[in-house]
């Protein structure tokens, strides 16, 4: 990226009521006139573009480096919205969205004519999710019609949760970033494929199987990526990583770490340990970061977390092994990926 192209991408506060206003109309501007412009969301920051502009949507491929069958996410503010983005409108899609919308659940159903084939990757569903971010929200609604919009991140790399994670990987690609603060779930969406009987999970999330279960009434787990025919691009193991190689350790205490941590060969230096109970202490507090022992605190942070690893240039991220309980199933699941 060289200066001229950096200096074009505009980031924008929205910490008082008039810079979240300007800052949405500056958006909606933008994306009227099939811009792309990233935009805070609650699980992680996305790039949008209006999602019925086909042209709109090619740069979001261009602009990321994704893979073009990977189908993108249409983002709704409404039930009205999403029943008009979809060909059929399951009663289970009524009970789920009244439950878990708007938040962090991504219902694929067939889709409506109405959405471009370069969105679904010219496949017959489409996933769709109302956000609960206000910022996105409120662009959406000035908008008038729904955003197409992937993780802001260039494919196979982390999400972002915070507008500067956006600028490092986007900036001078795009022309604008809206700056919503840090994202409150901090990982991607449950995506629940309700195309199939009973629903499937395509990619776990913060919404987990026994939330999901518990309205309904039954599920299919996640199937592993390489049986059958690609379900979702998203279990694509390739995924989430991070530029260091990542590893999930159980350790009982420190020295069965320190030996571990030895015999990888690797100097001290160029480790970071990420850890929620068993606390090393003999190491230098710059190797080790601490996130509680708490499923959903260690989702808002980890990302952010592996981001700082790589501006740091860590060559190994070992991260303490997590709790079995269902609330962190999600987590493993990204940190599975990272680790490939
Ligand atoms: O939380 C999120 O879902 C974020 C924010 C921005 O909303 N978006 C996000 O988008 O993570 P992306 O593109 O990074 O991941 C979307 C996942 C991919 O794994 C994709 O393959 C899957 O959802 N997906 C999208 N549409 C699909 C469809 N019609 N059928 C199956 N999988 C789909
Ligand atoms: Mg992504």
């Amino acid at each position: 990226m060289n200066r001229d192209q950096a200096a074009t991408t505009e980031i924008l506060p929205t910490d008082t009521p008039a810079l979240f206003d300007a800052a949405v109309a500056r958006a909606a501007a933008l994306l009227r006139a099939g811009e792309l412009v990233a935009l805070p969301t609650e699980t992680v920051y996305g790039l949008a573009a209006n999602a019925l502009d086909g042209a709109a949507v090619s740069r979001i491929f261009a602009a990321k480096g994704r893979p073009e069958q990977n189908p993108i996410i249409v983002h709704v503010d409404g039930l009205a919205m999403a029943r008009r983005c979809v060909r059929e409108w399951p009663a289970l899609a009524d009970k789920l969205s009244a439950a878990f919308w708007p938040g962090p659940l991504t219902l694929v159903l067939p889709r409506s004519e109405r959405i471009p084939a370069v969105v679904t990757a010219g496949g017959e569903t489409v996933g769709v999710r109302w956000p609960l971010h206000p910022l996105i929200r409120a662009v959406i609604r000035a908008c008038g019609f729904p955003l197409a919009a992937p993780s802001a991140n260039l494919s196979s790399r982390i999400s972002p949760t915070s507008a500067e994670h956006v600028r490092r990987g986007l900036g001078g690609k795009i022309r604008l970033i809206v700056d919503g603060g840090q994202s409150l779930v901090g990982i991607e969406s449950t995506v629940l494929d309700l195309t199939v009987t009973p629903p499937r999970i395509l990619r776990p999330g913060m919404i987990h199987a026994e939330s999901l279960l518990a309205v309904s009434g039954a599920l299919q787990t996640e199937v592993a990526a390489t049986e059958g025919p690609l379900r979702s691009p998203g279990l694509l193991t390739k995924h989430y990583s991070p530029k260091a190689r990542l590893t999930v350790w159980p350790w009982r205490d420190e020295t069965e770490l320190n030996a571990r941590l030895a015999a990888s060969g690797l100097p001290l230096a160029s480790i970071r340990i990420i850890a929620h109970t068993r606390i090393p202490a003999g190491l230098e507090a710059d190797r080790v970061s601490v996130i509680p022992r708490d499923a959903e605190a260690f989702a808002r942070a980890i990302y952010a977390e592996l981001h700082r690893c790589d501006e740091q240039g860590v060559a190994l991220i070992v991260v303490e092994a997590l709790p079995p309980e269902p609330e962190w199933a999600a987590i493993a699941d990204r940190l599975r990926r990272a680790s490939r």
